[in-house]
This record gives C-alpha cells, sequence and structure tokens, in this order.
C-alpha cells in the first residue's frame, strides 16, 4: 500500500441537502485479509432458492416473525431462524452468562479478550440453537447520560473498531452470525425514535462509521442492525445515502441488513432504500402492503428478491440450511465461558485513585466490611442487554474469599462500599444523570467519618461525578458492570491478586459542562413544526479527548488513564518508513516496580500542519504488554495511511497531506512519554 495512492471508501454528506454519488474506489485502509463473506456457491444456491419462491413466499420471508426469528419454508428446506440479544450474553429465553459489559471490554485494551469473549459468548449461543446474535454495539460514546453507553466501547473510534473486530471474529468462529448495531449515530437514547442526529460528512466517516467499516470490511460480520433514529433528517431504515450507497456499493457489504425491532417507519421507503428484513415482525414490510406495490410497480420484484438474497445467501454462507445450529455437546452452563467472563472483568477494572497506596490491601487488613446498594448483587445495565446468569459472585462474596466479613463500619479494617447504577436506573430507551443515585454521597459521607479506610467500587455504563467519591475515600476502582464473576475480580484486585490493568475507554470530566458536547446532546436546532427534533453535533470531530485537547480543559481522568501497583518506564523510541509506505514505530516499556503488571502502551499521532482542524492527538495503535519485575519488552507498531489520513470534505474521501506527523507514545492520552516524527 503506498500512501500516495491513497484511495478510500467514501460517503457524501450531509445525504438530507445532496442526491451524492459515492465513490467507487476500494478502500486500501483496510487490511483486507479476511475471506469475503459470501461465497460465489452460496449466492448461486440462494438465488436458485429465490426463483422458487413464490412472491406471498418473498413477502413474508422479509419481515420477522414470533419476537426472535426468521420463519421458516420447510418446502424449499430453508430453516427457522432463531436471534438473541445481545452484547453481553444470550438474553432471550434463557439464562446464560453474563459477561462484562460492553464498555467494560474496551477498557481491556485487550484483543485477545474481546476475540476469547466473542467466541464464548458464540459457543453460548451454539449450545443454545441461536444463529444470529444481537451485537456487538459501537455507537460512540458522546456525552455520559446516555443510557446505553455501558453496551458500547467508548469515545475513540479506534479503540472502539478493534475490539469490535475481535469480538466479531470471535463469534463467528464458532459458527454464530453476529450483528453490529445501530447503524447509525445512535448516540444518545433520550427520544431515539424521533430525533435526528445532524452529522456532517467529515466527522460521520471520522467518528462515527470506522466500526461499521471495519466490522463489514475486516471482520466480515454477516448482519449489520439499523439505529432507532433519523440521520440527516432521513430514518435509518430508510435512509438510501447510507444503506445502499455506502453499506452495500462503497463497502461492499453482501450480508443481511435488518432493522431494530419497530424502527421501521414506512413500507415503499424502506422497502426501496435498502433495508432487507424488518423485525420485530413485517408492520411495513408484508404481502397485504407490499403486493400492491409490487403490482403498480411502485416497488419491483427484483428489489424484494435482492433482499431474499441477501438473507439467504448469508445463511446459507454461514451453514445454517445445512447444519443444525444448536450443538447439543456443549453445556448451557459452560464453564469456560465463567472463566472468560473473569478474565474480562480482571482486566476491565480500572484504579482511578490510589491515595498513599492504599491498595493492594497491606497484611494488616483483616476485617472488611463491604456496604453499599450494589455490594450484594451483581448489577448489570437494563433494556434488551439485560442478561439472566445461572450464578454470580457478587463483592461481598468475592471478598469473603479473602477477609473476614464484617457487617459494622467503625469494626472494620477498611470498609469497601459499592456504588453505582443498575438495570433500572441506566438501560436503555433513557438516559440517566450525571451524578451517582440520590443517597450514595450522604452515605459514603457518614461511613468516612466512622472509618477512613474506605475504598469505593462504582459501576456505571460511563463517567459519573467522581469529586465526592474523591473527597472522601483512598481509593476508587471503576469496576463497569463486571459480568458474573464481577465480586471475584473486584476483590482479587484489592487483594493484589491481581494487579489492575483496565485503562478508560472514555474521558471523565471535572465538571460535566467540560464535556465538548455538553451543548450539543439534546436538541440544540430549531425544530420546524413538521420536522424531527434535531441534535446537531456541532463539535465535529472533536468529541472526546479530542475536544478536551482543543479547548485546552483538563479533565479530572483522562482517556486512556488508569493506575497499577507497580511502575513503567518508557524509552527507545524509533520510527522508520517501511518500504510499502507503511510506517514502523518501536518503543521499549520497562516494569519498574515490585510487582509483576501489564501496561497499556498507546500511540497517537499529531499532525503538525493540515489545511483542516484536526484533533491534537488521535489513537492510532495500543498494545498492552505483560512484564514481570525489572523486565523490559520491546513494542512494535504498523501504521498504515489510516493512521494518518483525513477525511476531505472537497474530495469525499480520506487523504494523506504531506508532511511531518509527531508519533507520540505514553500511557494516556495525557500522558505522552515518548515522540518522534515521521515527514510523509
Ligand atoms: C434494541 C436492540 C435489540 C432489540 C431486540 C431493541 O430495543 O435497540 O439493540 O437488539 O431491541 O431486543
Amino acid at each position: 500500500m503506498k500512501l500516495s495512492s491513497l484511495a478510500v471508501t467514501a460517503i457524501l454528506f450531509p445525504a438530507a441537502l445532496s442526491a451524492a454519488t459515492p465513490l467507487s474506489e476500494t478502500s486500501d485502509l483496510i487490511d483486507n485479509d479476511a475471506v469475503p463473506v459470501i461465497s460465489e456457491a452460496s449466492k448461486a444456491r440462494a438465488a436458485e432458492l429465490v426463483s422458487q419462491m413464490t412472491l406471498d413466499e418473498k413477502l413474508s420471508y422479509i419481515g420477522g416473525i414470533d419476537g426472535f426469528y426468521i420463519r421458516e419454508i420447510p418446502r424449499l428446506g430453508i430453516p427457522r431462524i432463531r436471534m438473541a440479544d445481545g452484547p453481553q450474553g444470550v438474553r432471550n429465553d434463557t439464562k446464560s452468562t453474563m459477561y462484562p459489559c460492553g464498555i467494560a471490554a474496551a477498557a481491556t485494551w485487550n484483543r485477545d479478550l474481546a476475540f476469547a469473549y466473542g467466541k464464548s459468548l458464540g459457543t453460548d449461543a451454539r449450545a443454545r440453537g441461536v444463529h444470529i446474535m444481537l451485537g456487538p454495539g459501537v455507537n460512540i460514546y458522546r456525552f455520559p447520560k446516555c443510557g446505553r453507553n455501558f453496551e458500547y466501547y467508548g469515545e475513540d473510534p479506534y479503540l472502539t473498531s478493534e475490539t469490535a473486530v475481535q469480538y466479531i471474529k470471535g463469534m463467528q468462529s464458532v459458527g454464530v452470525m453476529s450483528t453490529i448495531k445501530h447503524f447509525c449515530g445512535n448516540n444518545q437514547e433520550y427520544n431515539r425514535n424521533n430525533g435526528s442526529s445532524d452529522i456532517d460528512e467529515r466527522t460521520l466517516n471520522e467518528i462515527y462509521l470506522p466500526a461499521f467499516r471495519k466490522a463489514v470490511q475486516v471482520a466480515r460480520t454477516g448482519a449489520v442492525m439499523s439505529s432507532y433514529n433519523l440521520v440527516n433528517s432521513v430514518h435509518m431504515t430508510e435512509n438510501k445515502a447510507l444503506i445502499k450507497d455506502l453499506l452495500r456499493d462503497a463497502w461492499g457489504f453482501e450480508g443481511i441488513f435488518m432493522s431494530d425491532w419497530t424502527a421501521t417507519y414506512s413500507s415503499i421507503l424502506a422497502a426501496n432504500n435498502g433495508l432487507d428484513l424488518e423485525m420485530s415482525w413485517g408492520q411495513f414490510m408484508n404481502p397485504r402492503i407490499l403486493k400492491t406495490a409490487v403490482e403498480t410497480g411502485t416497488v419491483t420484484e427484483k428489489t424484494i428478491d435482492e433482499k431474499c438474497q441477501h438473507i439467504l445467501q448469508t445463511l446459507i454462507e454461514f451453514g445454517f440450511l445445512d447444519r443444525e445450529q444448536k450443538d447439543a455437546s456443549l453445556p448451557e452452563q459452560n464453564p469456560d465461558c465463567d472463566l472468560t467472563a473473569l478474565n474480562v472483568a480482571r482486566e476491565a477494572i480500572v484504579l482511578l485513585e490510589n491515595e498513599d497506596s492504599f491498595l493492594p490491601f497491606s497484611k494488616k487488613i483483616r476485617k472488611v466490611a463491604v456496604l453499599g446498594p450494589n455490594s450484594g448483587n451483581i448489577p448489570t445495565g437494563g433494556g434488551s442487554g439485560f442478561v439472566s446468569p445461572f450464578t454470580t459472585v457478587s463483592v461481598t462474596e468475592g471478598v469473603g474469599g479473602f477477609y473476614k466479613l464484617v457487617a459494622d463500619a467503625a469494626k472494620a479494617d477498611a470498609v469497601v462500599y459499592c456504588a453505582g447504577f443498575n438495570s433500572d436506573t441506566e438501560c436503555e430507551g433513557r438516559d440517566r444523570p450525571f451524578e451517582l443515585p440520590a443517597g450514595q454521597i450522604a452515605e459514603i459521607d457518614s461511613i468516612a467519618s466512622l472509618n477512613p479506610n474506605l475504598v469505593v467500587v462504582v459501576n456505571a455504563g460511563g463517567g459519573v461525578d467522581f469529586n465526592p467519591l474523591l473527597a472522601k475515600a483512598k481509593a476508587v476502582l471503576m469496576a463497569w458492570y463486571p459480568g458474573q464473576q464481577g465480586g471475584r475480580a473486584v476483590a482479587e484486585v484489592l487483594s493484589g491478586e491481581v494487579n489492575p490493568s483496565g485503562r478508560l475507554p472514555i474521558t471523565v470530566e471535572k465538571r460535566l459542562e467540560d464535556n465538548p458536547v455538553f451543548n450539543n446532546y439534546y436538541c440544540n436546532t430549531e425544530r420546524l413544526w413538521n420536522s424531527p427534533e434535531r441534535v446537531t453535533y456541532f463539535e465535529g470531530v472533536f468529541v472526546g479527548y479530542r475536544g478536551y485537547d482543543r479547548a485546552g480543559t483538563e479533565p479530572l481522568f483522562p482517556f486512556g488513564y488508569g493506575l497499577s501497583y507497580t511502575d513503567f518506564q518508557y524509552s527507545d523510541i524509533a520510527a522508520e518508513k517501511l518500504s510499502d509506505g507503511r510506517v514502523r514505530v518501536t518503543a521499549s516499556v520497562k516494569n519498574i516496580g515490585k510487582r509483576a503488571g501489564a501496561e497499556v502502551v498507546q500511540l497517537y499521532v499529531n499532525d503538525e500542519k493540515a489545511r483542516v482542524p484536526r484533533p491534537e492527538k488521535e489513537l492510532k495503535g495500543y498494545e498492552k504488554v505483560y512484564l514481570e519485575p525489572g523486565e523490559t519488552k520491546s513494542v512494535e507498531f504498523i501504521l498504515d495511511s489510516e493512521a494518518f489520513a483525513f477525511y476531505d470534505m472537497d474530495l469525499h474521501r480520506f487523504t494523506v497531506e504531506p508532511g511531518i506527523f509527531n508519533i507520540l507514545v505514553g500511557a494516556s492520552s495525557r500522558d505522552i512519554r515518548l515522540t518522534t516524527a515521521v515527514t510523509l
């Protein structure tokens, strides 16, 4: 790949303003190592089946049935296809492993764990005969209040993409189709059915679309689910520019494009503009309505055939017409999956504060009181991502495995207070406050006055107001929603059995007003009497740390931040241009403390001079490195053109401008330890 010959998949926007044509060049930003998702043989077999279907059969086929199924056509040997939520466990009609939530998976910054997560979840699906899993969710974290942030992977498109790609590859490696969702612009739960996310072309391409593009082009996801909202005035189930021109024509997606559950708002528009499958049922796309449309030529039969073709060729490619999906040899309660849930939780926990190295607990700490609303249960976010586990380990139970349990705060050597939200207070369908639920802060204050050896564990899907906790607690852990083994993982971190290695996939603000999206989160553009409510993303690409850097605002905890029980020293950065145009960066990291631990070495790129405003730095590489005390390892990053490109609104594609690019390597977005530069 030559940087000079950069030609990138792109889409022209705003869709509402132009009937623009996407560029037809194939992306060279994508490492196309994966095999195409649909073989010619599967396509031919699907075409043969479609040719045998009656019009009524075809029109019924493109609407789901019984909540979570694609209907069967026994006379053609087409089986019933089962779907289930969702990103953090198999939800529907079953108990199953409850994994840590999505943002926890991202907080591990560990690609192998993301793969294992997807694979274990796929294994749970196979044990139950589920063909299609409704996840991962990859909408970008814009603001802490969004009720579904817990399902997603944080504020950065690169970290989100890397996590999603591994998750999908893992899941599909065991014969379960993944569904990337919600395409796109679903960054708030508030008014999600009727709000238009107005996002300019550059911002869409740089921030909100990359994870979907890589899910399609690198991980080869079998399915994509629409969002509920409109994007630039057009509902996503009828958004031709994004479905047909971008997803299909520019990105080459050959799988199933399904609606979110009752996210279809029209028949003719949805049918003609690219929706393949209306879920959960054919309210708008059904024989009663569409037969007349076909007879009158408003919708062509060829269009209906294409939808059936997309669905069938994908089902055939995944083997669903030729084998039983349920693998009876797999246990429904699977110890391997339980271990994956534990391993993800262990690496997801972020140690935010550790005054005077209070953690891990010293040998003097023997009696621990575990208090607070989330101490005796394992909280999770709510809505379609909710999972019913077979078993859980609460923090009380986990700590009980290491320390004596005492009920009274004043008599304990230390107190662990479990604060945060739960499935009632942080969930799909509505947004949540930035402040912790009422009463928790008052309780923390009174406990701190009885016992200063206070640790607060927070369960949330994103940032909260940490200031009152920091004022009282010696240590603060962000545990997210850590899944069924969460209490054990927290206890292992408290005791030092596990050295924390989670890093924030978000920026945490000192005050909510500091967030670059603060003025743009709710409807912020005047609304005409008959138009949808509008949320205009005026901050553009400057979301998360990109916005803090531009404003020069100090965050409370920066993106990429997290403490460890050991220290790491960085040295020896070098960058060289390779003959294929890529750039190789190496750096060394040494564990200079007394405990083994893992560091997340983060690489950011800064474009020294550009003709458009660019973020001061953007994450373009990371590696998690495990080091014994005294051990040094060299870390290598290979940067392709994507690491240096921005989306050019004039050319309607990504471009790399020649010039100097600074390479920043460090322990967080605000803790850069090494720099070098390359000239391209
Ligand atoms: C959610 C989807 C989910 C679907 C099925 C919808 O409410 O937005 O993410 O997959 O329900 O449960």
